[in-house]
């Protein structure tokens, strides 16, 4: 049997004489029916990921890292309870992951580390012939974007970014409606990042960590890292989950591709508002100057002329919307009043309609299948499909649904925002990660899957 090193390194000589893109692989791993999985990162969200691993047959998980004790203790509880064998634990430093790097049974890694993190940990893991799986995002730069790129062609590992909002049951289901042309043609998009993150705690509320007007070393879990972005950047810091199931009604990177950008910032004043609120004029904390907009608006153009609108909207109050619009020549749907409207369908016109008939007719097949499988996993049952996709795809040596060229143009917004808003605006252009390979590549997100 080939190993995994012999098939990269023959994959490697068949290919230099071409830039080839991943995706025309079958990659190759060391997996015979059970994928071997470590998880960097194990907080609220690798927990998630740890919870739903635990209950397949076909993972086995090898080895964890964390540097909080806490963090680690809670992850082994889930062992217990799922009575399956005890991880190897790495821990001691921020740099302990490479030791866990160098087990030679493992195949891949779930990185659920601060966002600071993702970039270095995927490339180490790449180099050390791990397959990725990652959370948003995937990294700060352009440069590091194109890092990940080249990466994960050079070693034929996959990176997949953990987008669990491409299958949001809803979503897939617009989807499948886009492409029967129910829409007809597409025209305009819009989501985002719309969740109140002022308070960050533990999701049940009762646990005595953290919240409040608290952060870095005194907060608890993203409060610990991801405010500290909110202090220093202005742009969309959290595009993917708006933009990563619009890229794929409209093709991106399959037909289609982003050409370019603006944005803008508003002012800054909710985080200050509320540490004033809630702590106190004399609060520390209260002397902080935040530089990230309280609501930063980006309009993306397509080359196939679609314009795709996308919101982060993280310090004011509100309730939690991603805040999707599909709109096509022939109507749209609006996920904030949960209803659409289809020209010469909708019975009555310029009325809306309930979506819930439609969203039932038109569920996915992917759904349709695993409704029961989703049954207690995280977002209203999403989190099930990523772990599973990614585990499938290197159970069977096949490309992950979304791939190292989805990351990183999804993940570019964040640079390409924080860039046009500090121009005043500017109209920015994207990088093409696929070098030209986006107008050959054909779109079978979610259509040829198990
Ligand atoms: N897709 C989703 O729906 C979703 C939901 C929540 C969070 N997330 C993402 O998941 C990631 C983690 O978020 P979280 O809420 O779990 O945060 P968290 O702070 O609870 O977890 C991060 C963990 O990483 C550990 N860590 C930090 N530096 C490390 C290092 N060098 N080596 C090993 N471990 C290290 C921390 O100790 C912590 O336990 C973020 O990217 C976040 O945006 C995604």
């Amino acid at each position: 049997m080939i190993s995994r090193r012999d098939f990269v390194k023959q994959t490697t000589i068949a290919t230099t004489a071409a830039v080839v893109m991943p995706s025309q692989f079958l990659f190759g791993n060391a997996t015979e029916g059970k994928v071997r999985l470590a998880f960097i990162g194990t907080g609220l969200r690798g927990q998630d990921h740890v919870e739903l691993a635990l209950r397949r047959t076909d993972v086995e998980i090898v080895a964890i890292c964390d540097t909080q004790q806490l963090m680690i203790d809670n992850t082994l509880q889930l062992f217990k309870k799922a009575e399956r064998p005890l991880p190897k634990i790495f821990t001691g430093d921020n740099y302990a992951y490479r030791k866990l790097l160098e087990l030679k049974n493992i195949d891949a890694v779930i990185i659920s580390t601060p966002w600071e993190w993702h970039f270095t940990m995927a490339m180490d893991a790449m180099q050390a012939g791990k397959h990725v799986g990652c959370e948003v995002i995937a990294g700060a730069t352009i440069d590091e974007m194109w890092q990940l790129v080249h990466t994960s062609e050079q070693t034929k590992m996959n990176y997949m970014m953990l987008e669990n909002v491409c299958y949001r049951r809803d979503v897939m289901a617009i989807m499948n409606m886009v492409r029967q042309g129910m829409f007809g043609e597409v025209v305009h998009l819009q989501g985002g990042y719309q969740h109140d993150l002022r308070e960050v705690k533990f999701n049940d509320g009762k646990q005595p960590y953290g919240g409040g007007v608290e952060f870095g070393d005194k907060g608890f879990s993203e409060a610990k890292w991801r405010t500290q972005h909110s202090v220093n950047r202005n742009g969309d810091l959290y595009p993917t989950h708006g933009v990563g199931p619009l890229a794929m009604m409209v093709d991106i990177n399959r037909g289609n591709r982003f050409v370019s950008l603006v944005s803008y910032a508003s002012k800054t004043r909710g985080l200050h508002n509320y540490i004033v609120n809630k702590g106190g004029e004399n609060h520390p904390n209260a002397k902080v100057r935040f530089k990230l907009g309280d609501v930063v608006t980006t309009m993306i153009k397509t080359q196939n002329e679609e314009t795709i609108l996308l919101q982060h909207d993280t310090s004011l109050p509100r309730p939690y919307s991603l805040g999707f619009r599909v709109q096509g020549t022939k109507g749209l749907w609006m996920d904030v009043n949960k209803s659409l409207y289809i020209e010469d369908v909708s019975k009555d016109a310029h009325k809306w309609e309930e979506a819930k008939p439609y969203l039932e007719k038109y569920d996915h097949p992917l759904w349709k299948k695993f409704a029961n499988d989703t049954v207690g996993a995280g977002h209203g049952g999403m989190d099930f499909f990523v772990l599973h996709q990614f585990v499938e795809a290197i159970k069977q040596n096949k490309p992950t649904p979304m791939d190292v060229y989805d990351a990183a143009v999804w993940c570019a917004i964040t640079p390409l925002s924080e860039q046009s808003i500090a121009l005043g605006g500017a109209n920015v252009d994207f990088p093409d990660f696929t070098k030209g390979h986006w107008m050959y590549r054909k779109n079978n997100f979610a259509l040829d899957e198990e």
